[in-house]
C-alpha cells in the first residue's frame, strides 16, 4: 500500500511551510492506541501539523498489522500528518516501513563512517524516491553532554564542514544534527549547560533553506517527575532541554523537533497518580484515560508554546 491511500502526506511541504513561517513540525513517538490517540487529539485541537513517529522497537512492539490497522482506524485525511520511521538502522528496515505505507523514513547512519553513511543513505533515498517518500538522514552522533569527557567534540557534534557534501551526495530531504541534545530523560548535568548554537548557526549558514532536525528535544517537565516520585516512582536528577533553547533552535532552521520522553513521563505520572488515588479501581480504561489526557495536555503546551506550530 502507498501512504496516500491512508490519507497521509510526506514531510516535504510541511517543512517548506515550517521554514517559511518560522515554526517546527513536532514529531511525537507512539507505540500503542493511547499514545497515538493522544497525539492526534493534541494536533487536532491545536490545528497543528504533526509527524507520527514509530521507532523500530515500537514497530516490533505493535506489529505491522495492528499498527497499520490503527492508522486506517484513525481515518486520517489531512494535508498535515505524516507517518515516519524513527531511527531506521538499515536499508531493509526503511524499505519495510515504506512498503507498509509510511510516508517518511529516517535512515540513521550516524554511527557509520562518513562514506558508509553517504552510501547507505543514498540507497534508501533511491528506493524512497520511487514512492515519493521523504528521507531524513543523520550526521554527527547524538549523545549526551555527559559524554563530553570521553568522546572528542567531533564525535559528538555534527561537523559543519561535512554537511554540504553529505546533503548533496545523498539528496536526503532533511538532516538530523547533533548540537548537544540526547535521547532519554538525563540530558544535562546542570542548568548551565546549553546547546551549541554556534554549531547550529554554522550549519544553517551552509544549508540555508534546508530542513534541519533536532532529536532528543524533550523538556523533561519537573512537575511530572515530582508526581511520579510522589507516587512510588524513582526518577532522580533528570534534566531536559529548556523551552527557551528549543525555541531558539527553531528560529535557526530547525523545522522538526522530536519528542518522546515527555509523553512517557506524562503517561507514567498519570497512571501512578490515578492508581494511588483510586486504590479500589481495576478498570484500566480509567487510568489509561488519565494518561491520554496528560499526554495531550503536555503536547498541546509544546505545540503552542515551544514549536509554535498551532494553526499552521
Ligand atoms: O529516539 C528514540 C525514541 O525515543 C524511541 O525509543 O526505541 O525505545 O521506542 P524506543
Ligand atoms: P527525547 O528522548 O528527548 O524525547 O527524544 C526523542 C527522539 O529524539 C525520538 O527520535
Ligand atoms: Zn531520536
Amino acid at each position: 500500500m502507498n501512504y496516500k491511500d491512508f490519507g497521509l502526506v510526506n514531510t516535504k511541504k510541511m517543512f517548506i511551510n515550517a521554514m517559511r513561517h518560522g515554526y517546527a513540525v513536532p514529531a511525537f513517538n507512539f507505540y500503542n492506541l493511547e499514545t497515538l490517540k493522544s497525539i492526534l487529539v493534541a494536533a487536532k485541537n491545536t490545528k497543528s501539523p504533526v509527524i507520527l513517529a514509530v521507532s523500530e522497537s515500537a514497530l516490533k512492539y505493535m506489529g505491522d498489522d495492528f499498527l497499520m490497522g490503527m492508522i486506517i482506524g484513525a481515518k486520517i485525511k489531512s494535508k498535515n500528518i505524516a507517518l515516519h520511521l524513527d531511527h531506521g538502522h538499515s536499508f531493509e528496515s526503511c524499505k519495510h516501513a515504506i512498503d507498509l505505507g509510511f510516508s517518511s523514513v529516517m535512515f540513521d547512519g550516524s554511527e557509520l563512517p562518513f562514506a558508509e553513511n553517504v552510501k547507505q543513505t543514498k540507497r534508501v533515498v533511491a528506493y524512497a524516491k520511487k514512492f515519493d517518500v521523504s528521507v531524513e538522514a543523520e550526521l554527527g552522533t547524538l549523545s549526551g553532554i555527559e559524554d563530553e569527557d570521553t568522546k572528542s567534540e567531533k564525535h559528538i557534534y555534527t561537523d559543519p564542514l561535512d554537511v554540504i557534501e553529505f546533503v548533496s551526495k545523498t539528496s536526503c530531504d532533511s538532516l538530523a544534527i547533533a548540537i548537544g541534545t540526547s535521547h532519554g530523560a538525563y540530558k544535562r548535568k546542570n542548568e548551565n549547560e546549553k546547546l551549541r548554537f554556534d554549531i547550529l548557526k554554522q550549519i544553517a549558514d551552509k544549508l540555508p533553506n534546508f530542513p534541519l532536525v533536532l532529536h532528543g528535544a524533550s523538556e523533561i517537565p519537573q512537575n511530572l517527575l515530582k508526581t511520579i516520585n510522589k507516587n512510588g516512582g524513582k526518577i532522580v536528577g533528570a534534566l531536559g532541554i529548556p523551552a527557551s533553547q528549543i525555541k531558539k533552535a527553531v528560529s535557526m532552521n530547525i523545522c522538526k523537533v522530536n519528542v518522546d520522553s515527555d509523553a512517557r513521563l506524562a503517561f507514567t505520572s498519570a497512571v501512578r497518580e490515578n492508581l494511588n488515588k483510586n486504590p479500589e479501581n481495576f478498570d484500566p480504561r480509567k487510568f489509561l484515560t488519565a494518561a491520554m489526557n496528560e499526554i495531550t495536555k503536555t503536547y498541546i503546551y509544546e505545540i503552542t508554546k515551544v514549536m509554535n506550530s498551532a494553526h499552521k
